[in-house]
């Protein structure tokens, strides 16, 4: 396996060296591409990524993605819409379950559900007028885009429990009655039931009653808000991990940003970041590795091996000392 491997900014920098620390704890075949992208590269060079970066980017297999920080600058390349949109990565896979030891805000765990976030449109479509006085950013949303993740959330909810939640805003936003029509059909076809909801009275229905969810399907924005929403459910955004999904490339990376606040002092959570490289191997069909990182982690958590976000002591990277350990004893 052709590695590329970006640390980023701010924690990004923290988190990746622990997933490293536990890929090679396997001792698998992989070769690594390191690429310094963002923020910190941004103010070094004037370019936070370049067409070469991309085209190191496309030589590989797949990535994985500690954060970058984001100014809110115009004149800034945004590097994961850049890459996301280059390696047309359309689907954004983002699993919420719950892991042994730690509870979110319900006593219930028996949830599990997953969003797939459309990741090349929408309202991140990248097209904006930035003006003194007036400012638009345009929200496409194509038939297109929306069939091939319709596609994708309509297979994956075949294969688990025939259910689909469609989440829009049609009722005010006319661009999502494409978006829906389009992944109502598509559920039809694969034999799966569509339900559908508006998002905002979806967001209320999901923190409350997660158990009742099982595939949902929105758009890029609405995704990017109800996965980081849906951290408070599993105990915080340290634990959320994610895949980009495309026809040719797969790109992993944790839910959470750069986390400047809590970047430098060895304290951030880097499960979200080791559960992205366990949604790596298993997208390889390294089964029997996940499996034994999932235990490592399992038993991290049941030791009280963690983070302070956790109520933890550990350090990130003692949580990663413990999993590469836990690995060595079991490959
Ligand atoms: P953030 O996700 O970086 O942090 C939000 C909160 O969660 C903070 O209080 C942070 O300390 C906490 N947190 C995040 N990751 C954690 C971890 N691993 N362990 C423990 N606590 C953790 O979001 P924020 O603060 O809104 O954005 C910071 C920067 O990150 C911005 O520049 C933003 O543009 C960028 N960003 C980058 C993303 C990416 O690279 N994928 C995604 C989201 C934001
Ligand atoms: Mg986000």
């Amino acid at each position: 396996m052709k590695l590329a491997v970006i640390e980023g900014d701010g924690v990004g920098k923290e988190v990746i060296p622990v997933a490293l620390e536990v890929l090679d704890a396997f001792g698998l075949d992989v070769e690594k591409v390191p690429l310094e992208l963002g923020y910190g590269r941004w103010e070094r060079t004037g370019a936070a990524i370049t067409d070469e970066d991309i085209d190191l980017l496309k030589g590989c297999d797949c990535v994985l993605f500690g954060a970058v920080t984001t100014p809110p600058d115009p004149n800034y390349k945004s590097v994961l819409l850049t890459i996301r949109k280059e390696l047309d990565m359309y689907a954004n896979i983002r699993p919420i379950r719950p892991l042994p030891s730690i509870k979110g805000i319900h006593d219930r765990t028996d949830f599990n559900y997953i969003i797939v976030r459309e990741n090349t449109e929408g309202l991140y479509s990248g097209i904006e007028e930035i003006g003194e006085d007036v400012s638009t950013t345009k929200r496409v949303i194509t038939r297109k885009g929306s069939k091939r993740i319709a596609d994708y959330a309509s297979k994956l909810a075949g294969s688990r429990t025939n259910k689909l939640t469609i989440v829009h805003k049609s009722n005010v936003m006319k661009s999502d009655k494409l978006f829906l029509d389009v992944c109502r059909q598509s559920a039809t076809d694969a034999g799966v039931t569509p339900s559908d909801e508006l998002v905002d009275s979806f967001a209320y229905n999901l923190i409350r009653n997660p158990w009742n969810y099982d595939v949902i399907v929105t758009t890029n924005l609405f995704g990017d808000i109800l996965s980081d929403m849906s951290g408070a459910l599993v105990g915080g955004l340290g634990l959320l991990p994610s895949a980009n999904i495309g026809e040719k490339y797969a790109f992993f990376e944790p839910v959470h940003g750069s986390a400047p606040d809590i970047a430098g002092r060895n304290i951030a959570n880097p499960l979200a970041t080791v559960l992205s490289l366990k949604m790596l191997l298993e997208w390889h069909g390294d089964m029997a590795e996940a499996g034994i990182l999932e235990e490592a982690i399992d038993t991290s958590l049941n030791h009280g091996i963690c983070t302070p976000d956790l109520g933890g002591k550990s350090s990130t990277s003692e949580v990663g000392e413990f999993l590469a350990n836990y690995i060595k004893t079991r490959v």
